[in-house]
């Protein structure tokens, strides 16, 4: 009797299991989710094709040196780069007295303490300084940019899908919502041009961001190396920048990748040897 209760119990516990399971993906099946109009404009980042790109991927120095003059001639005066050292430049081909000039003649000076008054100061930044925030705190920031927080930089391209690719389209991809069409010929809806203080992109998730088109015309900044500044450079090398300040070493985990496939083939072809050695004199 006991045994028959149990049966018929689990019997009815994998009846509702197996009812719920196909009624959930029949309805998954049968109704696609609501396209919504963000979904209808909303572009996906193309890929530009970096030198750090793919397992054997190397950073190209010049470009890093060209994005990093970027980030600090235009990009600085809103977001901070908290995680990265001045002295961690010297990783970009700067020497020792280039990163201290760099340091020491920064805009923003670095929060500090006057030693007799024990007050607030700020002094010149040094090598082993962090790069300084542009703003005192984040009340501060959202005052100066419509209410929104410029995000730090330091991990930008590991924290969004398409990473630097996405740096790239989101800087070039600034257009006027009064004008701009989808691949399929549909104008922006009004409730979804931007607002006061937002800016038009589809490449943002959401189509309108607060931050106004930073890169806006070709010489912006002049390059040392004599590469022209057209604002589709300037995008491709503050984004290279990125991938280097995300993963400064990019190329050691490379490099160590290849040195541990070798091995493993290695050894690989070490353990069939011996296997067949040991086995060499036994019948099959
Ligand atoms: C005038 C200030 C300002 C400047 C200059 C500026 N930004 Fe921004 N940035 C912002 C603000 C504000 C946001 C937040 C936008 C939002 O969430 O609506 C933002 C957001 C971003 C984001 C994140 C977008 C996302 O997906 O959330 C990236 C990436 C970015 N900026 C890169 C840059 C780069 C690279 C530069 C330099 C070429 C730059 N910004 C220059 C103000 C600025």
């Amino acid at each position: 009797m006991v045994r028959l209760i149990g049966a018929l119990v689990g019997a009815g516990f994998i009846l509702v299991l197996l009812v719920s399971v196909i009624s959930g993906a029949s309805a998954y099946i049968t109704e696609p989710p609501q396209e919504t109009v963000e979904h209808r404009f909303h572009l996906h980042p193309e890929k530009m094709g970096l030198q750090s790109d793919g397992p054997f991927g190397t950073f190209d120095r010049a470009q890093l040196q060209r994005g990093f003059q970027v980030y600090k001639e235009v990009c600085s005066a809103c977001h901070s780069l908290s995680l990265v050292a001045f002295r961690d430049l010297k990783d970009l081909g700067y020497s020792e007295p280039e990163v201290k000039a760099i340091a020491n003649q920064w805009a923003i000076e670095v929060p500090d303490v006057n030693p007799d008054t024990g007050e607030a100061a700020t002094r010149k930044a040094i090598p082993s300084d962090k790069f300084p925030h542009p703003y005192a705190n984040e009340v501060a920031a959202r005052a100066a940019n419509n209410n929104a927080l410029p995000p730090d930089l330091s991990l930008i391209t590991k924290a969004r899908e398409g990473g630097a690719d996405y740096v790239h389209a989101l800087l070039t991809g600034y257009r006027n919502a009064d004008t701009y069409k989808n691949e399929k010929g549909e104008a922006v809806p009004a409730e979804n041009r931007p607002g006061q203080g937002l800016h038009f992109n589809p490449y943002f998730a959401n189509l309108n961001l607060a931050m106004p088109q930073p890169i806006t015309a070709d010489g912006q900044v002049t390059y040392a190396d004599g590469t022209p500044a057209t604002v589709d450079q300037m995008s491709r090398d503050v984004s290279a920048f990125l991938v280097w300040t995300a993963e400064p070493k990019l190329e050691n985990r490379h490099r160590t990748g290849f040195a541990v496939l070798i091995f493993l083939l290695f050894a690989t072809a070490l353990a069939y040897m011996s296997y067949r050695n040991i086995w060499a004199d036994k019948k099959h």
